[in-house]
């Protein structure tokens, strides 16, 4: 196992990609907090690593609020001791070209990915740095290199998130912590098979031609990156050994982004 005994922290883990990776880490040995938005959804999380042997706790916590976040993680530190990995991957999308975008959708988009972010990062260091070091983890995306039409509000806030992840790779680094960003392509999730309906709207398309003309059609093989496929760089990137590897940006996107 190669977590064992590490206290993770996952937010949005009540489904999607940050569910994925939380049942991974259980499996490696982790203890894992499920924070999500859905209580009802951690919980279920929660259900999973348990009967699968594994240890976790589910928090509701929104990560734009301030109080919650901070709630959250000293409940992590109060019942398992000290908090090792915080990844931040509560997302969502918005689908819009922005001369129609409304300011609101514009908002509540870098809310939930910057803002939450930060909060969980300021959450987590306080803790790391008392207790000689740790693991932050983002989830970018490959619109964290490059842009796509309709998704103005995602793509500015995953760019602004490698920003993020650099200066507390900077600043974290003289306290043991490291931090990299993962950058996954299209993976199946409810975010996305939302999407699919409402691009091939905006662009006058079908379904079909969404997924092959649009989502996958730079991929070097036509294929959607798997939760397994981001689970395991989420893995990779907390079990590394050393602080050889952090401030970086690593693409799992099945070749559509080559950096
Ligand atoms: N699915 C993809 O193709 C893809 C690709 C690249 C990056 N990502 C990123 O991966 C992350 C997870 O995406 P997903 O596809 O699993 O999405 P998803 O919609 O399946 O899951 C997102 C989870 O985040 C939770 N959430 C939303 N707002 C929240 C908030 N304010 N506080 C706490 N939790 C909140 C939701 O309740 C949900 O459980 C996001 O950051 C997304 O941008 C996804």
């Amino acid at each position: 196992m190669r977590l064992e005994n590490r206290i993770a922290l996952i937010t949005g883990a009540g489904r999607g990609i940050g569910r994925a990776i939380a049942e991974r880490y259980a499996r490696e040995g982790a203890l894992v907090a499920v924070a999500d938005l859905d209580l009802a959804g951690a919980e279920d999380t929660v259900a999973a690593i348990r009967a699968a042997g594994g240890t976790a706790m589910a928090l509701a916590m929104d990560v734009t609020d301030e109080q919650a976040v901070e709630d959250g993680v000293t409940a992590i530190v109060e019942n398992w001791g000290r908090l090792d990995i915080a990844l931040a991957n509560a997302g969502v999308q918005h689908i819009d070209p922005i001369h129609k975008l409304a300011y609101k959708d514009w908002c509540k988009v870098l809310d939930v990915h910057l803002n939450g972010a930060f909060l969980v990062t300021r959450a987590a260091l306080t803790r790391m740095y008392k207790t000689g070091g740790g693991c932050m983890l983002f989830m970018g995306s490959v619109h964290s290199m490059t842009a796509s039409p309709l998704k103005s509000p995602y793509v500015t806030a995953k760019h602004g998130l490698l920003g993020l992840c650099r200066a507390v790779a900077k600043e974290g680094a003289e306290y043991g912590v490291s931090s990299n960003i993962i950058c996954p392509g299209f993976v199946r999730t409810p975010l996305v098979e939302k999407q699919i309906p409402e691009q091939a709207k905006e662009l006058g398309i079908s379904e079909e031609e969404v997924i092959r003309d649009v989502m996958l059609k730079h991929t070097v093989d036509g294929k959607f990156t798997t939760l397994e496929d981001v689970a395991e760089l989420a893995v990779h990137l907390a079990a590394f050994p050393s602080a050889a590897l952090t401030g970086q940006s690593v693409v799992v996107s099945h070749g559509w982004h080559m950096q």
